[in-house]
């Protein structure tokens, strides 16, 4: 009999040869970047055990950082996380993701499109675009987008991923928001739907793999994670 492909599916694959670098960009304040950096840091975690997993939060408001850290303290150490950038320009960008110790690296940037964000598509492998569903959202979005082309003009190999994200699904908006974006590049399979688990997960310093284990947040959540993870690994074959 064939096995079903578990959705949550452990490989304990060894983690890649270089560093990975994710940026999570979006000039957008509010539109589900930092959400997205720390559950799809979580889920790399989980299904790559023998991946280090480090968010860099290069926002001054330190979300993400402060995220991480309170559940660290709640004995959750599935991720680590640092704050990076910190001159808020990331002049030194480089050589801080050099110098950090993990496999993979996802940074959570500010909402503004400024030379940060322009260098951390640089220094990205993948870079995640999350855009929500309204028309200020999406036009909103063009700016990010217009980030990632230059990056990637520079270096065709990086890729982007738009995602769908704080969508409120069975929504007109949610609706036309896929055919917008397929202009644009690659979108997720997944869409992050608007859901209450995200952000209540964030309260106790949770990734949805252990605040929710059995909910649609964490099956949606694992579903975009294994689209990422099956562009960077295979950009490692
Ligand atoms: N998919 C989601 N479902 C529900 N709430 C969300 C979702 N994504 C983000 N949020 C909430 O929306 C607010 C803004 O999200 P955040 O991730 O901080 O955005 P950004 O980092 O882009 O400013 C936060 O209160 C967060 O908890
Ligand atoms: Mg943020």
């Amino acid at each position: 009999m064939k096995r079903s492909k578990g959705l949550d599916k452990r490989r304990h694959t060894a983690p890649p040869a270089n560093k990975v670098v994710i940026s999570v960009i979006q000039q957008k304040g509010g539109v589900g970047k930092t959400t997205l950096s720390v559950h799809l840091a979580h889920l790399i975690a989980d299904l790559r055990p023998k991946w280090k997993v480090m968010v860099a939060d290069a926002d001054p408001q330190g979300s993400a950082l402060q995220w991480v850290e309170r559940g660290q303290a709640q004995g959750h150490t599935l991720v680590d996380a640092m704050a990076i950038a910190q001159d808020g320009e990331g002049k030194k960008l480089r050589k801080e993701l050099e110098e950090i110790d993990a496999d993979i690296v996802i940074i959570d940037l500010p909402p503004a499109i400024e030379s940060i964000s322009l260098r951390a598509a640089l220094y990205a492998d993948l870079m995640l675009v999350p855009v929500g569903a309204s028309p200020l959202d999406i036009e909103a979005a063009q700016a990010a987008v217009n980030v990632c082309y230059e990056a990637m003009d520079l270096d065709p190999r990086k890729k982007l991923l738009l995602v769908p994200s704080r969508v409120r699904t069975g929504t007109a908006a949610a609706r036309e928001l896929r055919p917008v974006l397929e202009e644009w590049g690659q979108v997720s399979k997944a869409t992050i739907a608007l859901r209450v688990a995200y952000s209540d997960a964030a309260v106790g310093g949770e990734g949805i793999q252990s605040y929710a284990p059995q909910s649609d947040a964490y099956r949606e959540m694992a579903y975009l994670t294994r689209e990422v993870l099956d562009i960077i690994e295979s950009e490692e074959a």
